[in-house]
Order: structure tokens, then C-alpha cells, then sequence
């Protein structure tokens, strides 16, 4: 079935006629990617648009034009074709001098952009009038923009593949072996971050047989390292690493030493060491130093995938493979182009995911609303005015990720954000004073009774406080930790409310309390047993 063609001119623009979404080949030597996959242009045609593919787009990741053209695209014969003849056009790598000079007033341009390393190509775009997504610049913390999340697809995958280039450099099994012809150790790894790429190395390598070690500054991954089969080492150094929002802080020189003495230990006993360390526009902090190198067992191997921020190993060569002191150093900066039919499909899907975003009436038009958080995150470009960086989110997700803990390290270490500053000494006295007066007030003129449900319902307040904020956050999202402990709070009161009289735990419920309760038990256990479910799909992405 074929899509109706728009024609080669610029008509297409017009009201409700249904945009033409274009798919170039990617120019960018060695990449081998694509911004969409066959079966990704079937539910964008459903979604109303036309799709035009450029001939051999989907070449270096295994996809024919034949199957594009099967699931309803029109295949064009080259570049300059494409782009006249798009409304919106899909890349993954940031356009060239020659695709900008192909971008016309008024169209729409998806990809990854890199804005602030990128402020030339800024500028050619705005100066070409056109609407620009930068899907980098997506804000990460929205829960709901994780289906468009494609920094974590792209990490995942080149987590997998760093421990596949290891396997590939390391002359032997990952797995313990006892053969007739002798007794193989299990190879030792070492992750040395772990994020999104980190937790996929770790899952990859634990699942390959070998013994797994990982250390990161933020000690809520913890537990995630270790429920992907990995051993967390800790930095003999209290300071918590956490900078908000799920990524890190710099350190301080004294936990930088405490780190270089544990990296030192572990690159003397393991065979491969994985580097995945990266704070949010610094440069690669440099955990591996030479002599560590040099401490390796011959035939060791490190993959540096921070190689294009500059490296976590000193001895990088960002892009090669090179052997220093015996020891493989693997610096691609390219390696989900490595696995390009996975990437391109968890790519091409988060662009479908944006697409169903951008064109919620489903007419095959885009709407590029402003007014969606999202949207607004991603849009650096619009009509040709430059709208990077976007303004920080109004319902910030992350302060309420580090209730009890953080601050007090924060301080310790020097690099407090002066997000959740406590209140002053005076005010605190003074709020107090009021207080007091107030609740004389209410003890002197209220019915005693009252009294009683007051003191009750302030302490209430107070251990559930405590109680929810308290809860270590666990998992990529604090909020759901949050959650959960509401959830279990109102679960106890209405379990309590529930109970019979003979338990002892409260008085006789009257009809309306026991089934408001009964209501609450049902959906805190609706939200308790799904957030389990999304907790161990999201752990399930990265086993096996
Ligand atoms: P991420 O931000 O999810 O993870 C980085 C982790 O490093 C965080 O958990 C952070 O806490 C940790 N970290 C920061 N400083 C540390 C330190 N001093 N010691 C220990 N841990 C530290 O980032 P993601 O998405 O996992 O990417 C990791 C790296 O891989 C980045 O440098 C990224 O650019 C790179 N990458 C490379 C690719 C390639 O082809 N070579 C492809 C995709 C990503």
C-alpha cells in the first residue's frame, strides 16, 4: 500500500495535508544507523503521515529498500530529493554543511543535535528558518518522556557492546571452565560507573558466566548493580555522590584519592575494566591512570566508552584500539553504529514515540506545543528563533529525591547545592513560639475529646513525615520510592480500619470508614504490586 505522494514542492505545507516525514542516509563516516526502521514506517503511515526513505538509508544496519518500501515508504533516489521534498525529516547524527544547505524555511528537523557543543550549526539552522528537536536535549527526569529517550536506548546498547568488543580483545572464556584439559578461572570484571551503559555492562558480562565488580559515586545504584548479578565495591570515604537528577557531582579531592586507592587494587586483580564515568557536561573524570595500566595482567583489556569526552583512562586513544603495556585499550566512540540494526530499531521507536506526541490528532500534522514540558525540553529551534537552553522545569522531580541523606554528605564534601537548606534558627524559634500558643489555645477552650484526635492526628503527621522521607531512594526514579511509602502508610490505616472489633486494633468500623477503607486497600495495592511490575520490567531490560 502505497502513500499518496505530496510532489516535490513545498505544497505540503498547507492545512491539515499530511506531512511528509523524511529519512536520509546517514553521511557521517562509518555511521551506520538509521533514523527509522521498517516496521517503524508501517505505525507512522497509521499515524498519517507519508514516509520517504533515501535508496540504501537502512544499508549499514541490514535493512533493504524493498523492506521499507513493503511497510508503505517511498524510497528516493538521493539526499537533495529527500529534503526538498520532507516536511520533517529524521536523522541521528547532527546534519552536515551539506544537509544544512538542504534545509528549507519552515520545516522540522528531529535528531541529535548537541546544541552546546554544536553553536555554529545553531546558528545555520535558526538562519534557515526551521523547527529543530534536538532529542539530546530531552528532559530525562519526565517519567513520561522515557519512551523518547534515546541517550538511554543508545547507552544500553553500547553497554552490551563494550562488553562485547572485551570478550572480543580478551583471549579467553568469560566463564569458569573445568575441562579434561585443565581448570579456567572466571575472568574478572570491573565497571567502573554505572549509569545506563554501566548497568547494561554489568547484566551483559554477569550473564557471559564472569565475576562482576562495579563502583559508582551515587550509592543509591547500589542495589541495582547487584540485583543484575554484580558486586558493588564502596569507596572507603563517606561522601554522597549524587548531584540531583539521577546523574553525578564532582568530588572532593579526598574521596578523588580514597577512589584512586580502590581502582588502583581492583586494576591489579581484575582482567577487564569497563569505564562508563561521565558528569553532565564536564570532561571525563580520569580514574585509570598509566601505572594502573601497567599494574594489569598481561592480555587485560579496557573499553574507555567516555573516549569522546576525553577518556576515564589516561592511556585513551578516543576512536582506536591500541595496546599499551600489554594491556588492550579500546576507545570507539561509536558503538551502538557497532550493533546499528538494535540501535536503529530502539532509535526509530523513540522517534515514533515523539511522533505520537507531536501529532496527537493523529492527521499526520505536527503540532510542536510549547506548552509541553517535553516538547518544550527538546524544541532548540522554533520558526528559526533559537529556544535552547529550555527553562528548568516547573514540577522539579529530582529535590525530592535526596530527603535525609544527601545534604548532610553534601555539606561534608564541600559542594552543597543550597537546594533543601534547612530554615533559620529564628525562624524555627518562632514558629515554634506560635505553635505553642496555638495548641495552649486549642488545650484550654477545645472539648477534650477534640484534644485527644488533635494529638493523635499531629503525631500522624509527624511519623508519616519522617516515615516517607526517610525511604532510600531506590531505582532510576526517587518518586516511585516516595510513593511506595505513601502507599504503605495509607495500607496500614486502612488495613488497621479494616480489622475486626476481636483484633483489638480499633473500634467498630461503620459502614461508610470500612469501605472507604476497603477502597484505599485495593488501590495502594493496584499502585504497590505495579510498581513492583515496572520495577522488574525495567530491571528485566537489562538481564540477558
Ligand atoms: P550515565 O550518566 O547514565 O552514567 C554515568 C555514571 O557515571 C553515573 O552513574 C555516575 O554516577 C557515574 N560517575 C560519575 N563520576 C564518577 C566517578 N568519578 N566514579 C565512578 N562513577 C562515576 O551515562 P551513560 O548514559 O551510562 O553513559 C556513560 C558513558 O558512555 C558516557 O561517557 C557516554 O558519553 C558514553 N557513551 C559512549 C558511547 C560510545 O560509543 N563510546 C555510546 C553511548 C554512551
Amino acid at each position: 500500500m502505497q502513500p499518496v505522494e505530496t510532489g516535490s514542492n513545498a505544497t505540503s505545507t498547507m492545512a491539515r495535508t499530511p506531512q511528509r516525514i523524511g529519512v536520509p542516509r546517514e553521511c557521517f563516516p562509518g555511521e551506520k544507523r538509521v533514523a527509522t526502521v521498517p516496521e517503524v514506517v508501517a505505525k507512522l503511515v497509521k499515524l498519517g503521515f507519508s514516509v520517504a526513505v533515501e535508496s540504501g538509508a537502512g544499508d549499514g544496519a541490514s535493512f533493504s529498500d524493498d523492506t521499507y518500501r513493503a511497510e508503505g515508504a517511498v524510497i528516493v533516489p538521493n539526499a537533495a530529493e529527500l529534503w526538498a521534498t520532507s516536511d520533517i525529516v529524521f536523522k541521528v547524527r547532527p546534519p552536515s554543511a551539506d544537509e544544512v544547505a538542504l534545509v528549507r524555511p519552515g520545516m522540522t528537523l528531529i535528531g541529535f543535535i548537541w546544541p552546546a557543543q554544536h553553536p555554529e550549526l545553531m546558528a545555520q539552522l535558526a538562519a534557515a528558518k526551521a523547527t529543530v528537536l534536538a532529542i539530546d536535549a530531552l528532559p530525562r527526569t519526565l517519567s513520561r518522556a522515557q519512551k523518547m529517550d534515546a541517550l538511554t536506548s543508545m547507552a544500553g546498547v553500547s553497554g552490551y557492546r563494550a562488553v562485547v568488543e572485551a570478550a572480543n580483545a580478551f583471549g579467553r572464556f568469560f566463564n569458569g571452565q573445568i575441562t579434561a584439559a585443565g581448570k579456567v578461572p572466571p575472568a574478572k570484571v570491573f565497571i567502573a560507573g554505572a549509569g545506563v551503559a554501566g548497568l547494561a555492562a554489568i547484566g551483559t558480562a554477569a550473564s557471559l558466566g564472569a565475576i562482576v565488580r562495579a563502583n559508582d559515586t551515587r550509592a543509591e545504584v547500589a542495589d541495582q548493580v547487584v540485583s543484575l548479578g554484580g558486586e558493588f565495591v564502596k569507596v572507603d570515604f563517606e561522601e554522597e555522590g549524587s548531584g540531583g537528577g539521577g546523574y553525578a557531582k564532582v568530588m572532593s579531592e579526598g574521596f578523588q584519592k580514597a577512589q584512586r586507592e580502590m581502582y588502583a587494587q581492583q586494576a591489579r586483580e581484575v582482567d577487564i575494566i569497563i569505564t562508563t564515568a561521565l558528569i553532565p557536561g564536564k570532561p571525563a573524570p580520569k580514574l585509570i591512570t598509566a601505572e594502573m595500566v601497567q599494574s594489569m595482567k598481561p592480555g587485560s583489556v579496557i573499553v574507555d566508552m567516555a573516549a569522546e569526552q576525553g577518556g576515564n583512562c589516561e592511556l585513551t586513544e578516543p576512536g582506536q584500539a591500541v595496546v599499551k603495556h600489554g594491556v588492550t585499550i579500546v576507545g570507539y566512540t561509536d558503538l551502538a553504529s557497532r550493533l546499528a540494526r538494535q540501535s536503529s530499531t530502539l532509535y526509530g521507536t523513540n522517534l515514533f514515540r515523539l511522533s505520537e506526541e507531536l501529532c496527537k490528532t493523529k492527521d499526520g500534522v505536527i503540532n510542536v506545543n510549547m506548552e509541553d514540558d517535553a516538547i518544550r525540553g527538546l524544541t532548540v529551534i522554533k520558526d528559526g528563533d533559537i529556544t535552547w537552553p529550555a527553562p528548568p522545569l516547573k514540577q522539579a522531580a529530582p529535590p525530592a529525591a535526596k530527603p535525609a541523606a544527601a545534604p548532610v554528605a553534601e555539606k561534608k564534601g564541600g559542594h552543597g547545592h543550597g537546594s533543601s537548606a534547612p530554615l533559620p534558627a529564628q525562624t524555627l524559634t518562632i514558629l515554634f513560639a506560635v505553635a505553642a500558643v496555638a495548641f495552649w489555645f486549642v488545650g484550654t477552650y477545645a472539648p477534650a475529646a477534640f484534644l485527644g484526635h488533635f494529638t493523635v492526628f499531629v503525631l500522624a503527621c509527624f511519623i508519616g513525615n519522617m516515615v516517607v522521607w526517610n525511604v532510600t531512594p531506590a531505582l532510576h526514579t526517587p518518586l516511585m520510592s516516595v510513593t511506595n511509602a505513601i502507599s504503605s502508610i495509607i495500607a496500614i490505616g486502612a488495613l488497621v480500619q479494616i480489622a475486626p472489633p476481636e483484633a483489638g486494633l480499633s473500634g467498630r468500623p461503620d459502614g461508610l470508614i470500612f469501605w472507604l477503607a476497603f477502597a484505599a486497600t485495593v488501590l495502594t495495592a493496584v499502585n504497590m504490586f505495579g510498581g513492583f511490575a515496572v520495577t522488574r520490567r525495567m530491571l528485566a531490560m537489562f538481564r540477558k
